[in-house]
């Protein structure tokens, strides 16, 4: 399986000519690339300026419930494909903290996948207690997010865990590769009772939160993480091409 690794500008940058030079950046790196997939996921308003390549895809940080209609401020799953995109991150927690329930999220991965769209959903708890409740909520998320979904759009699922007290600047550190490895047991077991072992075995699982070029080989080798979502660090040039490097040669 190829690695992914997936850049989540956010509302970053300022301007066009920035979103530009971040593109031409990676592509110095991705066209070397042997045993890694890249995504970019910039603010919609850069897509039409950014051309997907053959090892850089592009893909949206959210799309609407709905397909066409009096919504405003949203863009569709139709739309995005139009503007090259091939992914769509769903559930991503700075959305969830704005008011997104795991019923919108069910409902916009169920339209991005018959779209044809690919979706890496995102899960990650708030705060990681001692007695493993934290599992509860992970569950309660992972299932409600496939709810009635058809088994066989296991397919174009990525499940992005991303605990929120390790994401942004701000975090005081990122998960470690152990903690990272448990939950993706955790998550592989959940989502085995909706689509199946052998498929849940071979769901993508990415790791997200403060990743670096310091940690990222560690989440691949040590955590087994089949790819890694990126924040920040995707936005420092240097950092986000070497990160890209580490986890190709690991
Ligand atoms: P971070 O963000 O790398 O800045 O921690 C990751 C994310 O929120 O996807």
């Amino acid at each position: 399986m190829h690695r992914l690794i997936v850049a989540n500008w956010k509302m970053n940058p300022d301007t066009p000519s920035e979103a530009r030079a971040l593109v031409t950046a990676t592509k110095l790196v991705a066209g070397n690339l042997r045993h890694t997939n890249v995504v970019i996921c910039p603010p919609a308003v850069f897509l039409a300026l950014l051309k997907p390549t053959r090892k850089i895809a592009l893909g949206a940080q959210d799309i609407s419930t709905e397909l066409r209609g009096a919504y405003t401020g949203s863009i569709s799953a139709p739309m995005m494909k139009y503007s090259g995109v091939t992914y769509a991150i769903i559930g991503h927690s700075e959305r969830r903290a704005l008011g997104e329930t795991d019923e919108i999220i069910n409902q916009k991965i169920k339209i991005a996948l018959s779209q044809g769209l690919r979706v890496i959903l995102c899960v990650g708890e708030r705060a990681r207690d001692e007695h493993g409740h934290y599992l509860k909520h992970l569950r309660e998320q992972l299932e409600k997010a496939v709810y009635r979904l058809p088994r066989p759009m296991a397919k174009g699922l990525i499940i992005a865990y991303e605990p929120i007290w390790a994401i942004g600047v701000d975090a005081k550190q990122a998960d470690t590769p152990a903690g990272f490895l448990e939950q993706s047991i955790f998550i592989r077991k959940v989502l085995s009772h909706w689509c199946g072992r052998t498929m849940a075995l071979e769901l993508p699982i990415l790791y997200g939160g403060s990743v670096n070029p310091k940690n990222a080989v560690s989440f691949i080798k040590e955590g087994e993480a089949n790819g890694l979502l990126v924040g920040h660090e995707s936005l420092r040039a240097d950092h986000w091409r070497e990160i890209i490097k580490i986890v190709d040669h690991a």
